[in-house]
């Protein structure tokens, strides 16, 4: 092998010292371009789009996926995760499971926080959810998530503009009413430790 074939086969394999070192991580990739929405440290500020901290990573990839398959609807996520690798959906999945999850919004209204906690133990939303709403394999955390991105959420279920990994969020709303969604969805948000300044 003479030299300039030789420098092209480390090429190809990516192998030269500094070659892989310039790719950037995960991490460095959810700051440049994932944060500016959801948050740098996965607590998101802005209107109608969630926290990521504190997911589970498989609950990630799943939905990631769903995104990048254009089964997902939301114009924001299918043009950011069209061009992923299915290395980027494990590598952004992991790294979300690793962010702290966010605090409890207060309870601006406690009794209706309390009609949606009655009703979340009526429907058995903790079965799956978790008994602290923390969430766990292909289940989302939910405690502490906006409120205004849970009722977008969950209206989407109910109407079927959402497409779930499974029927799961389907069967567990039928028959729930409207203003019973708005309880639900201020429990949700105000359930979990909060952080008082
Ligand atoms: C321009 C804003 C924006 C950017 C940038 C962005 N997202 Fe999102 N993301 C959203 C919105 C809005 C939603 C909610 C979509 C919906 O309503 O269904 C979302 C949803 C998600 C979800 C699903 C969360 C859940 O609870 O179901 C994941 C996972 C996610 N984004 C990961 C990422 C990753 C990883 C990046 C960076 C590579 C990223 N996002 C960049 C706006 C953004
Ligand atoms: C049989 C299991 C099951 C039950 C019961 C259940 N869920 Fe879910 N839930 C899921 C799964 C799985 C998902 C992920 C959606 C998907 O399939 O892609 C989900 C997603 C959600 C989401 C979207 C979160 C996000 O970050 O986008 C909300 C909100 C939610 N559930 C609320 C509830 C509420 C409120 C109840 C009770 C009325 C409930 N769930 C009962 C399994 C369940």
């Amino acid at each position: 092998m003479n030299r300039g074939s030789f420098i092209g086969a480390v090429l190809a394999l990516g192998v030269l010292p500094g070659a892989t070192c310039a790719q950037p991580t995960h991490a460095e990739r959810y700051a440049a371009v994932c944060a500016a929405c959801h948050g740098a440290e996965g607590a998101s500020a802005m209107a109608m789009t969630p926290s990521l901290g504190g997911q589970p990573s498989f609950y990630a990839i799943t939905q990631l996926f769903l995104f990048r398959d254009g089964r997902r609807d939301s114009a924001a996520m299918t043009a950011v995760a069209k061009g992923m690798s299915d290395e980027d959906l494990r590598g952004f999945s992991d790294f979300i499971a690793t962010l702290p999850p966010p605090a409890a919004a207060p309870a601006a209204d406690p009794a209706r926080a309390a009609r949606g906690a009655a009703l979340a133990a009526r429907l058995h939303c903790n079965a799956c959810h978790g008994a602290g709403l923390e969430g766990g394999k292909q289940v989302p955390r939910l405690a502490g998530q906006r409120e205004d991105y849970l009722l977008h959420a969950l209206r989407g279920f109910r109407a079927g503009t959402r497409v779930g990994y499974s029927q799961a969020m389907t069967e567990a709303l039928a028959g729930v009413k409207p203003e019973e969604i708005e309880d639900l969805a201020h429990h949700l948000a105000t359930f979990g430790p909060q952080v008082f300044k």
